[in-house]
């Protein structure tokens, strides 16, 4: 069984859906610690109430970006993940990170991506007027919010929503195609070659999610 571990920085809902996928028996990994950049990051909480390894290792502790992340990386590697999860995990990576994680290093985005990387893309996404918005697990690179899409869900954006109306929409969605995507990694059939995402036997309509209210 594949060892994976999940980063997060704030409330933890998405690690929370991979929890319950792995608790349902519907995704076969050992969840092998949490990790989080901020001590008081609700989801550290989650995780040790359900009995996984939960640390922080507090950013605003290091001088650098380089020194954050060296010390991240050597507390990621005690657990030997096949996979690391960012979930929620709000810091720009460093070049050197990201290419020791290359190919397991995944990432969520509240928006389809390549639109509206960064903050606040809900706000972004009714400021532009787009109809139909988004989220994306994709593999990890050293631009932010950017790299190899393995799975997005599509919503629409509906007249009289605010931004917390459009958040709670998609995230229902983020949580659907995170233990997805992370499905795929378990069971050997999702790999990154020469920057293309590959995954075995999976049909075009698994991969581009539409939600109901769109059909
Ligand atoms: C999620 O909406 C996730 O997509 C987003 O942060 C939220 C974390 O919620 N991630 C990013 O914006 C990464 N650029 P959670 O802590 O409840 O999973």
């Amino acid at each position: 069984m594949k060892n994976i571990v999940i980063l997060i920085s704030g409330r933890g809902s998405n690690m929370e859906a991979l929890i319950a996928a792995r608790d349902a028996g519907t995704l076969p990994v050992n969840i092998a610690a949490v990790i989080s950049n901020r001590p008081e990051a609700l989801g550290l909480e989650t995780a040790q109430r359900a009995g996984i390894a939960a640390h922080f290792i507090d950013h605003k502790g290091f001088e650098s970006r380089e020194a954050f992340d060296a010390a991240l990386a050597e507390c990621i590697d005690q657990f030997a993940p096949d996979l690391v999860v960012l979930a929620g995990f709000m810091r720009i990576l460093t070049p050197g990170f990201v290419r020791r994680y290359e190919g397991r290093l995944l990432n969520i985005h509240p928006s389809l991506l390549p639109s509206f990387p960064g903050l606040h893309t809900h706000q972004r996404a009714l400021d532009e007027g787009v109809r139909i918005h988004g989220c994306t697990v994709h593999f990890v690179t050293a631009e932010l919010d950017h790299g190899p899409v393995v799975i997005q869900a599509a919503v629409p954006v509906i007249d009289g929503d605010d931004e917390a109306s459009l958040a709670a929409r998609i995230l229902v969605q983020e949580h659907r195609i995170y233990p997805q995507a992370v499905r795929w990694f378990a069971e050997d059939r999702l790999q990154l070659v020469d920057g293309k995402v590959r995954i075995a036997a999976a049909l075009d309509a698994e991969r581009a999610f539409i939600s109901p209210e769109l059909r």
